[in-house]
């Protein structure tokens, strides 16, 4: 990680308590794979302070199994990177995924960890959870305990539709299939004023980030999508009085105009699809171009939300921390 500002006091534990919350094998709704994840600082770092040079560090794999991947050598996934990957580079090493396996961003989450605890000096606070599994979604209007989130397998907000999220991901799991969900994302006390205009817009960088997890599929800020069948009337976010002072109730830019902050909440949603590697048996393409049935054995997520909830909160955690940052250049 490189482009922490020397002088942050880290907490170290924190950082591995935030890496152990992506870690598989956790809850009956993830892969069975178990992995220690232990994060071993090796530089940018003397007695918990951050020295400004580049933060290393190695998390070891611990219970790989190549061998499970022995029959998907000469056959590409459907769904997966096997075809595209091995177009672009010619070579693919077929033994877990490589850099399209999720594996990968733990990495993001210890870089994550830290960009959380440079955003506490601002009094930012970041927070993702679960509003839909499959069919099942949080309502608009639902209470929200975000103190909740890693209280329950499916890291949602509410517990009373948490059962019914595991419930669902339970039974494709059962079925040998997958499903996907929804993760939304919000910052708190984020000052207005923050976002580069042009090529380096808040929502922009937050949806590079996004779209640049594992197995996204939409992103959207505020009302989103839904934002095309209103009018502007009922979209503009504009102050109401109460007890003599301005507020503003409702966000549909989610917190953001013209690519800077506004002072309000940052709002957004992540879609993730269903995982391409089910056991049900598929019919896929060989390397000779032949159709095959394949059946994926192997230890996968049956769905991937309940473990990218950490993975959005440091996406968006690395995205303020650089804009705070730029936003140091921006005047005098
Ligand atoms: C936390 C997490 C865990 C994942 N676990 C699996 C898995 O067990 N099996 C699988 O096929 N894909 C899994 N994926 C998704 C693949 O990494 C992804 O679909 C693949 O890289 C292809 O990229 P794309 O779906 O973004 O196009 C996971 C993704 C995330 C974010």
């Amino acid at each position: 990680m490189d482009g922490c500002p020397a002088g942050l006091k880290l907490d170290l534990d924190a950082i591995q308590k935030m890496v152990d919350r992506r870690r598989p094998g956790q809850s009956p709704l993830t892969t069975d794979r178990k992995e220690t994840d232990r994060v071993e600082i090796l530089s940018g770092i003397l007695d918990g302070v951050t020295l400004g040079t580049p933060i290393g560090f190695i998390i070891r794999n611990k219970d790989q199994k190549p061998a499970d991947y022995d029959a998907l050598k000469n056959i590409y996934r459907p769904g997966h990177a096997d075809f595209t990957w091995e177009t672009k580079y010619g070579i693919r090493d077929h033994r877990g995924g490589g850099r399209a396996s999720a594996r990968e961003t733990a990495c993001r989450v210890v870089g994550g960890a830290i960009a959380m605890q440079f955003l506490k000096h601002f009094g930012v606070e970041v927070n993702a959870w679960t509003s839909t599994i499959g069919p099942v979604s949080l309502p608009e209007d639902t209470d929200l305990d975000y103190d909740l989130i890693y209280s329950n397998d499916v890291r949602t907000c509410n517990l009373k539709f948490a059962e019914s999220m595991s419930r669902h991901i339970l039974t494709v799991r059962e079925a040998g299939d997958s499903c996907g969900g929804i993760v939304t994302g919000m910052v708190r006390n984020l000052p207005a004023g923050i976002g580069e205009p042009v090529f380096g817009k808040l929502p922009a960088l937050l949806a590079k980030a996004m779209m640049g997890i594992h197995a996204t599929k939409g992103f959207e800020m505020g009302s989103g999508f839904k934002s095309a069948a209103m009018r502007g009337s009922e979209h503009n976010d504009a102050p109401a009085i109460l007890d003599g002072k301005p507020v503003v109730s409702t966000n549909h830019a989610g917190g953001t105009h013209g690519g800077i902050s506004n002072g309000q909440d940052i709002l957004f949603k992540v879609a993730f699809k269903p995982v391409s590697s089910i056991a049900i048996p598929q019919t896929a393409l060989d390397k000779d171009g032949n159709a095959v049935e394949l059946k994926i054995e192997g230890r996968h997520d049956p769905c991937v939300v309940p473990r990218a909830v950490p993975i959005v909160e440091s996406m968006t955690a690395l995205v303020l921390a650089d804009l705070i940052l730029m936003n140091k250049l921006s005047r005098i």
